[in-house]
């Protein structure tokens, strides 16, 4: 089928032609919408440019498509790719937000509509989902991927991309997912963005590949590389990476694209004296198609009739990349993602928002909820909402919020307000002193704090990771006044706030819930909706612990606080404020002892194990059962605890349920010693519980 055509393509395409199949340019947008520079208009007539991203709207990508097929020579449709990170118009919780609920199925849903309102506004692939495993809440893009953890991540990317992908190409409501960035982006050295990666090639094969394969396995069409260097060379130009990982022992048979000229990049990281050899770096690596460089497009075709680079390299990308829009139904009808009436149809339907509603309130998570202060009652009580971000709306969609607008958001005062109707009263104020006025006549202070939403996401690191501004004092101002202080926070990232720990009696984690924040947090700061988050990331008491993530090594002398030679700090506990995994609901959760089917296993047997779980509160809720797993003793040191399974589990007041989760040796596995991987026989301790510093374990054998 398709592979015949391309061979026939491929026959009568030129050098210049095969080039622009490989290149890929941005459009700009003005006031009213996308435009083109007149040199890509002239690109796309010649050829020369195969796909543009950053276009958007069914009208304006069915004209440049029509550049494409009516007035080039071999009429080859367009590709318009787009960062629809967490949404497209209707916008939901940022990535990790969507990952504190724990809920693949809701990431899945959540991708799924993005990729229909997309598709119907035009676009064939997003540049999502991002699978960088992130141990460093300075980094600021940690707001786009599921965390530090390795699991969560598998389970998150390929949710993520069945959702976008769905499982027909040729359906004009799914889009060409984008696994990136490849790889190890998230390790950059002191969480400043872009910068060096030195890892190890363990830790790269146990932490941070493991997403990107499950997006393979997933389907995915396409991986974007990173912008860092990984062992002395710039992603962009490792063949390691991008040929002998990717192609060679994975299979992957889509293309790869850059990311945003990090070909031209190889220049200043100090490995190509110029962007010719950079170019030539980059294709001989495996990278197919070059993001915005116009490295491909300068140099390419010279070097391939020079003899530089090989004809068949071209020729393999121009194929790879083909194949994907032969994958999309173009070649079909290269206008089927650019039908007016299918936008208006999908694009911010009511539906949408319901479930954007529905997946914000799972993505809260319950910090601290002293004297059960949480839920507010909606009756007759005197709330006082105040804090910079309680009624911003452009701040409730995040960083990457394609193209959500802000006109369209509904904020924490906004929703608090429709949810109390005229049985509470809702107070108002966002001046500072005159909040700490109101608040004497207040029953409730509920105090919107937190980052701004450029604060993280692309190019913003942050090296203090404690609320911004003076929001700390005013929250402590607040709660000397003695009226209980909710403080509901928006945040891309973990947080080092520990003096709000201590002052506020509630706080909740948001995150940037998107379009429907205030609805969200409305359901759950009235009790409507009981809340089950849980963080996908570490919450440091101090930014000196960065980077602190559950499943670190032991060490050889663990911490005692009676030994001053152990490896601790003299001026901070090693504790993180809040631990993985932890999140509080309205109702309580009693986990039994696990049990094990057989305490000893072999390598072909799987272990099941079971604890009995009891709902102790008064209101129905959900807990996500943990289960984590610890080598005791291997070839290589192995971190104290990875987790290896976990369960959203609701249960009515008062009801109990068994939970039998499942390990196979393939949880037991990772890259031993002589850098093989499986696993090694011995014991095992089987950690069940609520978060990650559970202490409910029981011990497994491995024969
Ligand atoms: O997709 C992004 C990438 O994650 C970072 N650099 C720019 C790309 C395109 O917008």
């Amino acid at each position: 089928g398709h592979e015949r055509r391309i061979d026939s393509l491929l026959d009568i395409m030129t050098l210049e032609e095969k080039v622009g199949q490989m290149t890929l340019f941005t459009s700009d947008w003005d006031v009213t919408g996308p435009t083109i520079r007149e040199g890509y208009q002239d690109d796309i007539k010649t050829g020369r440019l195969g796909a543009i991203f950053n276009a958007h709207t069914a009208e304006y990508n069915r004209n440049l498509q029509r550049i494409a097929v009516e007035e080039t020579r071999l009429g080859i449709p367009l590709l318009f790719g787009y960062d629809v990170i967490h949404g497209y118009r209707t916008i939901f919780p940022i990535p990790l937000g969507e990952a504190a609920s724990w809920n693949a199925e809701a990431a899945e849903e959540s991708a799924r509509i993005a990729a229909r309102e997309s598709a119907a506004a035009g676009l064939h692939w997003t540049f999502a989902p991002m699978v960088d495993v992130a141990r460093d809440p300075r980094w600021g893009r940690v707001m786009e991927g599921a965390g530090e953890d390795v699991y969560l991540g598998k389970v998150m990317a390929a949710a993520r991309v069945k959702g976008f992908q769905g499982d027909d190409l040729t359906d004009p409501l799914t889009i060409l997912a984008c696994a990136k960035h490849f790889a190890a982006y998230g390790a950059a050295q002191a969480g400043r963005d872009y910068h060096t990666v030195d890892i190890s090639e363990r830790v790269l094969r146990d932490i941070y590949l493991p997403p990107f394969k499950a997006a393979l396995d997933a389907g995915v069409a396409t991986f974007m590389t990173s912008f860092n260097e990984l062992d002395g060379v710039p992603a962009s130009g490792n063949e390691h990476l991008l040929t002998e990982i990717l192609r060679d022992q994975w299979g992957f048979m889509g293309f790869v694209v850059t990311d945003y000229t990090s070909i031209n990049e190889m220049v200043p990281h100090g490995i190509a004296t110029d962007s010719a050899a950079a170019g030539e770096l980059a294709i001989e690596a495996g990278v197919d198609m070059d993001m915005q460089g116009a490295i491909f497009y300068e140099y390419l075709a010279e070097q391939v009739r020079s003899g530089a680079v090989a004809q068949s390299q071209i020729d393999e990308a121009v194929r790879r990349i083909l194949r994907m829009k032969y994958a999309l139904g173009l070649f079909d009808d290269p206008y089927r993602y650019s039908d007016t009436t299918r936008e208006s149809e999908n694009i911010l339907t009511e539906a949408n928002r319901e479930a954007a509603r529905r997946i914000a309130r799972e993505s809260f998570v319950l910090l601290k909820n002293e004297d059960n202060v949480l839920p507010l009652a909606k009756d007759g009580g005197r709330i006082l909402i105040t804090g910079p971000l309680a009624d911003s709306q452009e701040d409730m969609l995040g960083a990457w919020h394609g193209d959500g607008r802000a006109a369209d958001v509904i904020t924490l005062l906004t929703g608090m307000r429709e949810a109390a109707g005229d049985k509470a009263q809702v107070q108002y104020v966002s001046d500072m002193t005159e909040a700490i006025r109101a608040a004497r006549r207040a029953d409730v202070i509920v105090v919107a704090a937190g980052e701004t939403w450029e604060m993280s996401g692309e190019a913003a690191s942050r090296a203090d990771i404690g609320l911004p501004g003076d929001q700390g004092a005013m929250i402590r101002e607040l709660a000397a006044i003695g009226k209980p202080v909710v403080v509901v926070l928006f945040n891309g990232r973990p947080l080092a706030i520990p003096g709000v720990d201590s002052t506020a009696t509630a706080i909740l984690e948001a995150w940037y819930p998107g379009t429907e924040a205030g609805h969200a947090l409305a359901d759950v700061l009235f009790g409507d909706h009981n809340p089950g988050g849980r963080l996908p990331m570490t919450f440091p008491r101090s930014v000196g612990q960065v980077p602190i993530f559950y499943s670190m090594k032991n060490t050889g002398r663990p911490m005692d606080p009676n030994n001053k030679y152990t490896s601790k700090y003299l001026d901070e506990s090693n504790d993180p404020l809040y631990p993985f995994g932890y999140g509080l609901g309205y109702t309580t959760f009693e986990y039994g002892a696990p049990s094990l089917e057989s305490a000893t296993i072999t390598r072909n047997d799987t272990a099941r194990v079971s604890v009995e779980l009891t709902n102790t509160g008064s209101v129905a809720g959900t807990t996500v059962v943990q289960l984590y797993v610890q080598d005791v003793i291997g070839s290589v040191t192995r971190p104290v605890r990875e987790l290896k399974a976990f369960e959203r589990v609701e249960l009515a007041a008062g009801e109990s349920r068994t939970v039998t989760l499942e390990l196979t040796e393939e949880d037991l596995s990772f890259y031993r010693r002589d850098m093989t991987y499986g696993s090694e026989p011995g014991a095992f301790r089987i950690y069940v519980g609520a978060d990650a510093t559970t202490s409910n374990a029981i011990s497994l054998t491995l024969e």
